[in-house]
């Protein structure tokens, strides 16, 4: 890919960032490519309804072209225009979640080009309730693709200098707005499909929907992978937010599974590699060897899905060979939580009695 020139530019809350703003739309309505913050993960952003402009995402981050981008609006006069029927029960949905970290699949209305959707006749829309995403799409024309600003296969990006490291010189612009919120990617909810069904959990959980709407199904790929079932997000069959180490994940009782940690951290520290350890506030005083760190605590786990990818990308930064971790509760931003850490384990867990 040839080489270009990425635009940082660091939005300063106390200032009037009308400039970097414009600057940003006038990219992205040029076909450019514009990463920027929303409350889930940094998203590299194109026009969505421009083929070529979304095409160019793919060959930013290096993603497979079956792979199907989200389409970010800010408002539900633009949903009417890229799908071609909204179900009763998105709306109810939209209604109590819009803004904020859901994506629903729709069916694509025609100006959605199949560059976007990667040939599919569905199409998945999110409204972020970020102020500065917020901006950023309008200002780019209302209607912006945008898949994590990271290298496929790369832990989602949360941070500015995240992006950096992997885009720098692949895209024009980068929207500096500091680190995201919530650290995990959206829920996705297929509503073209009944009882609705969830393809990706996220900070939008299952319970939180089934409230508005009733019944929803989650894919079972996501509970048990297999071999022969093929996920129905296109995204969700490759390991993605792989760390360059080997993780453990390991369960049972927490004296057990902080015994076993020490054990293994410390024999693979003798035999000369380097060791990652997750721990959490309540236990990281506990371990002895390797290189500990604090993921947040079990009292509040959406600190836990704040610092998850950042970690793994740090013990990507020190070549990390092995890395072990606690394993965490699946119930609320939990269920989110585990999906991206047995991904990035290859669901490589060990349950202690
Ligand atoms: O929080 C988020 O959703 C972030 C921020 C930037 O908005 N975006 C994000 O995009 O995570 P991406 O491209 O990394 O993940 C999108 C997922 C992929 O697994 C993709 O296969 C799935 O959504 N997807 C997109 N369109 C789809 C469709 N029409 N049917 C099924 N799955 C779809
Ligand atoms: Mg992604």
């Amino acid at each position: 890919m040839r080489h270009m020139e990425t635009i940082i530019k660091k939005i300063d809350k106390n200032h009037e960032n009308t400039d970097i703003i414009g600057e940003a739309g006038r990219i992205l309505k040029e076909g450019g490519l514009v990463a920027f913050p929303t409350e889930t993960v940094y998203g590299l952003g194109a026009d969505a309804l421009n083929e070529d402009a979304a095409k160019k995402i793919y060959a930013a981050k290096g993603r497979p072209s079956d792979n199907p981008l989200i389409i970010h609006i800010t408002n539900m006069k633009a949903l009417e225009k890229i799908v071609s029927e909204i179900p009763e029960k998105a709306k109810k949905v939209a209604e109590k979640y819009w803004p904020g970290p859901l994506t629903m699949i729709f069916n694509k209305s025609d100006i959605v080009p199949y560059g976007t959707t990667g040939g599919l006749d569905t199409v998945a829309v999110r409204m972020p309730v970020h102020e500065i995403a917020r901006e950023v799409i309008d200002a780019g024309g209302g209607y912006i693709a945008a898949p994590s600003a990271n290298t496929s296969g790369r832990p989602s990006p949360t941070k500015a200098e995240h992006v950096a490291e992997d885009l720098t010189g692949r895209i024009d612009m980068i929207v500096d707005g500091g680190p995201v919120q919530i650290g995990v990617e959206s829920t996705i909810l297929d509503v073209t499909v009944e009882p609705p069904m969830i393809l990706r959990p996220g900070a939008i959980t299952k319970e939180m929907m089934e409230d508005v709407i009733g019944e929803v199904t989650v894919d079972k790929t996501l509970i048990k992978p297999d071999s022969k079932t093929v996920p129905k997000a296109p995204g969700m069959k490759y390991r993605h937010y792989a760390p360059k180490a080997d993780l453990t994940i390991i369960e049972g009782p927490m004296e057990k599974v902080v015994e076993e940690i020490n054990r293994r951290a410390k024999e693979k520290t003798d035999a000369g590699y380097k060791v990652g350890v997750i721990g959490t506030e309540e236990t990281v005083d506990s371990y002895l060897s390797g290189d500990v760190k604090c993921i947040g605590t079990r009292a509040d786990e959406t600190t836990i899905a704040a610092n998850l990818f950042g970690i793994l990308r740090e013990f990507d930064d020190d070549a990390v060979d092995f890395i072990y971790s606690e394993s965490f509760d699946t119930a609320g931003i939990g269920s989110a939580i585990m999906n991206r850490l047995l991904k990035a384990a290859g669901h490589h867990i060990e349950t202690l009695v």
